[in-house]
């Protein structure tokens, strides 16, 4: 078997493979770089590529998907791409246009994921990080269960294959789940997930609802300054991480990898290096003890690189909740 073709079935039937490519960088970062690393990743074999509207750089990521479709690397068919609606998108109306936009500066005629980004309203318009005078996000409100029968419409209308959120606890899941009405389960919960955040909880109830989970910063976040508390540890540089690495000949950041496969998380991983892109797809070319697998759990500690605090006071805020 190709390992590197992995995929799991979602509970509407279609595949998503494994492993993603990650394309957000910060806004310093030029965006050629996303082009050139997602050719490149394309190249190696990864064939899940994960974007979003706010990552502002989708005309980029597009442009690199079809020039691996025009040079024969793959077909369309083959990759899996997800996009996501931003906070400011989320009244109904709005859902689909935001997709459509996304559409064309990706020149796709639809996605294969379309999640809900965030469950935090904000005021819809132009800006994507609407802010008052006092450099305040101006927050909205929006009832979740309507933006949901909008994505659900996007999927009838074909413009996505499979729908999804992002950042939900499993109350919010709960709340799209026991809609009246409900046409389409969500797919997936993209959600911050790591051995320091191991998610177990949430892990479970998504099993339980045949939900895949889909881990976001699993090497412990790219640490970005103005977004990340710097004062959190650095997760590749935990002892048990580099001696479970060093024992299995492989480095930390394989291991983080490979921990979240065998336990059933798809997981995206985010590199702009060749030399990183290269190694991380060698997951697949080894396994981890059970041991070595209760050991990285043992060394959860719920840290939240991503606290997103400007939504803290929100009431559809996610991280009040336990899980
Ligand atoms: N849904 C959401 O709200 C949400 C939030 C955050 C992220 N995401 C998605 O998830 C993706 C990944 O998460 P992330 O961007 O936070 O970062 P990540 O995957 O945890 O990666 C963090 C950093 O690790 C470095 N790295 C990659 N491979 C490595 C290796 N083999 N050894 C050592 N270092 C390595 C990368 O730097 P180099 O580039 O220098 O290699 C990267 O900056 C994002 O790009 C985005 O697509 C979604």
């Amino acid at each position: 078997m190709d390992l590197k073709s992995q995929k799991v079935k979602l509970n509407d039937g279609h595949f998503i493979p494994v492993l993603g490519f990650g394309t957000y960088a910060p806004e310093e970062v030029p965006k050629s770089e996303a082009l050139e690393a997602t050719k490149f990743a394309i190249e190696v074999g990864f064939r899940h590529i994960d974007c979003a509207r706010v990552y502002q750089n989708e005309q980029q990521v597009g442009q690199a998907i079809q020039s691996k479709i025009a040079d024969g690397t793959v077909k369309r068919e083959e990759i899996f791409y997800t996009s996501k609606l931003w906070c400011t998108f989320l009244q109904p109306d709005l859902v689909r246009p935001a997709l459509e936009k996304s559409l064309k500066d990706l020149q796709l005629d639809y996605v294969d994921l379309y999640l809900i980004h965030f469950p935090v309203a904000m005021k819809p318009g132009e800006e994507l990080l609407p802010k008052d005078e006092n450099g305040k996000m101006i927050l909205d409100s929006v009832d979740l269960c309507r933006t949901w029968e909008a994505l659900e419409k996007c999927k009838d209308a074909g413009l996505t294959k499979s729908i999804g959120v992002s950042n939900f606890n499993h109350k919010q899941l709960e709340k799209i789940l026991n809609k009246q009405g409900l046409k389409y389960k969500p797919v997936c919960n993209q959600v911050e997930c790591h051995p320091y955040l191991n998610q177990n909880k949430l892990l479970d109830f998504c099993k339980s609802h045949d939900i895949v989970l889909v881990a976001y910063s699993a090497l412990g976040s790219q640490r970005v300054k103005g977004w990340i508390n710097q004062n959190h540890p650095v997760l590749l540089e935990d002892p048990v991480l580099c001696a479970i690495a060093k024992k299995n000949k492989q480095t930390p950041a394989l291991v983080a990898l490979r921990y979240q496969i065998q336990r059933g998380v798809v997981t995206l991983i985010k590199s702009f290096n060749k030399k990183r892109i290269k190694e991380n797809i060698q997951v697949f070319d080894f396994e981890l003890s059970p041991e070595d697998m209760k050991a990285i759990d043992g060394i959860n500690r719920n840290i939240r690189y991503n606290e997103i605090l400007f939504g803290v006071d929100h009431p559809g805020y996610p991280y009040s909740e336990e899980y």
